[in-house]
């Protein structure tokens, strides 16, 4: 298994910058996963490493040695896709010992690896069965063991679990995460689903325009995100984003103007910035009911409430933006009218969407 570094990594296609200058390291025995929208250069990356693409610019390093211009073969990578690229004339078991063959391996020791494989994966009677005759997880199942067992020195996934129908992609999940850790295998894995991202990551590295927005463990991406994208991104339901007012003494809400309460600190880096105006961002889970008069708390007009199992959300308007609060378990039908932000889970932005830092 490898640490694979990145080191000012550019892929340009024309006039886009599909990498743009990306350095980042990847430790040894590492889930990582990226994550960000369409478009904003997951794959590129991804192709790179694989030796599919080649860098514009910049080098690729597993351990001490450059791969920036090995062909895909020197490399020892695994990919898996979102669509599987099983050999549809071979049943599964062949296809599992197709790329052990290529490279001349013995009857017994392959044996013994479609064995191990069974195990990991708990493949039992698929293992003689073609792929066109298998459900999609199955599928994928299938495809990630022929590419683990090759025992590459990295591990790479692009969207993997996206074509498995949402109860089968939970299952997968689970035993990917669990399979990684027992192999120990250095793995970087694409999606644009962050709850996908959150749930299998050692560290989730975010993009956008083919840049890197922030790399760190999932919760440090929820509690501490570094701009309004960020904050944004991750999150269900996501993050309420709102114009703000900052003055010498406080910082006010929307074109209402409600005042929230602010901590000390918060107002010191707030008059440190010079700023006047900016936007607030707060989480659904950080609004709680408030009574009425209560100093901080903002109103809630048009209010919409609905559970999904134990968990009740509130939906309600503030300054024409819907806003989305959670309710505590056993709030039951009534619809408190007006909520408390918790000061010190706000976050500051500029006008332009940067975090202000807080100390
Ligand atoms: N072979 C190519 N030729 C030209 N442009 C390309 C090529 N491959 C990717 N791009 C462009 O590079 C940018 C990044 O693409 P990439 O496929 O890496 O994004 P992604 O993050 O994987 O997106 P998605 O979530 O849709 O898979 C996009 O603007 C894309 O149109
Ligand atoms: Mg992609």
């Amino acid at each position: 298994m490898a640490r694979v570094a990145l080191d000012h990594l550019s892929v340009r296609f024309g006039q886009v910058a599909a990498v743009d200058d990306i350095s980042i390291a990847f430790e040894q025995g590492e889930f990582v996963v990226l994550l960000g929208p369409s478009g904003c250069g997951k794959t590129t990356t991804l192709r790179c490493i694989a030796g599919l693409e080649q860098p514009t610019s910049g080098k690729i390093l597993f351990d001490q040695d450059e791969v920036s211009h090995l062909p895909p073969r020197a490399r020892q990578v695994a990919m898996v896709f979102q669509f599987v690229s099983l050999y549809p004339h071979l049943n599964v078991r062949d296809n599992i010992a197709f790329p052990l063959r290529a490279r001349g391996e013995n009857k017994a020791e392959i044996t013994r690896k479609i064995a191990w494989m069974n195990k990991i994966f708990d493949l039992g009677e698929i293992l003689g069965r073609r792929p066109g005759t298998l459900p999609p997880g199955a599928r994928q199942k299938a495809a990630l063991a022929r590419a683990v067992v090759r025992e590459p020195r990295v591990l790479l996934l692009d969207e993997p679990l996206s074509a498995i129908d949402e109860q089968f992609r939970e299952e997968m999940r689970w035993e990917l995460r669990h399979l990684q850790k027992e192999l120990g295998m250095t793995t970087i894995h694409v999606t644009h689903d962050q709850r996908e991202a959150m749930s299998l990551a050692d560290r989730v590295v975010l993009m956008r325009n083919g840049k890197i927005v922030q790399a760190g463990p999932p919760a440090e991406l929820f509690n501490d995100p570094v701009d309004e994208f960020a904050a944004h991104f991750i999150g269900s339901p996501s993050v309420n984003l709102i114009e703000a007012t900052f003055t010498e003494s406080g910082v006010a809400l929307g074109d209402e103007q409600v005042p929230i309460a602010v901590p000390e600190q918060h107002l010191a880096a707030i008059r440190k910035s010079g700023l006047q105006h900016g936007k607030v961002g707060i989480r659904p889970h950080s609004l709680t009911p408030a009574s009425s008069g209560e100093f901080g708390a903002v109103p809630v007009s048009r209010p919409i409430s609905y559970a999904i199992g134990r968990e009740r959300f509130l939906d309600f308007e503030l300054s024409g933006q819907i806003w989305r609060g959670v309710l505590p378990s056993g709030s039951g039908e009534d619809v408190p009218s007006q909520m408390h932000l918790d000061p010190s889970k706000i976050f500051y932005f500029t006008p332009e969407g940067v975090r202000l830092p807080v100390a």
